[in-house]
């Protein structure tokens, strides 16, 4: 699954109306979209997805913010997917986002920051099922 990673534009990002601005970059950055859905995480689900960071003292914040507003969730396709795309989305921190980085040009602050990126293979893959069955993903 190494030309593969999972995404979802956030749910600022959403309600700031930039869908298009954001999956025409993708498709720009030459990246192909095999699976894709517009959906609202509950609670529960924002938990799990990210209980990663469940000690993080942003964690309570972070769940509350996923779920509060739908988001895109897709599956892309690229040569060297991960990497590739956490250089088109740009650091976490807006702040810190290289110019013209989806970050950079949406993201409102390190919390509320417009895009997640998978950040290996092995979680792309995991983040994936999580999100669609074999049967949503087309080639
Ligand atoms: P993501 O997983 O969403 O692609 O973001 P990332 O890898 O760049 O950052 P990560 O460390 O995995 O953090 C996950 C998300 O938690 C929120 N966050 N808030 N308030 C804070 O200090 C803080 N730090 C992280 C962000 O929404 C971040 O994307
Ligand atoms: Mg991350």
């Amino acid at each position: 699954m190494t030309n593969r990673t999972f995404t979802m534009i956030k749910p600022d990002a959403v309600g700031s109306g930039h869908i298009g601005a954001i999956l025409a970059q993708i498709n720009a950055g030459g990246f192909k979209i095999v699976a894709m859905k517009y959906t609202k995480l509950s609670e529960e689900k924002a938990g799990e997805f990210y209980a990663i960071h469940s000690a993080r003292p942003f964690y309570g914040e972070l769940v509350s913010f996923m779920s509060s507003g739908p988001i895109v969730a897709a599956i892309i396709e690229k040569e060297n997917a991960v990497e590739d795309f956490r250089k088109l989305i740009g650091s976490t921190n807006p702040a810190d986002a290289a110019p013209g980085t989806i970050r950079a040009k949406f993201a409102k602050n390190i919390g509320e920051n417009a895009i997640h990126g998978s950040d290996s293979d092995e979680n792309a893959a995991i983040e994936s099922a999580f999100h669609f069955a074999g049967t949503e993903i087309f080639e």
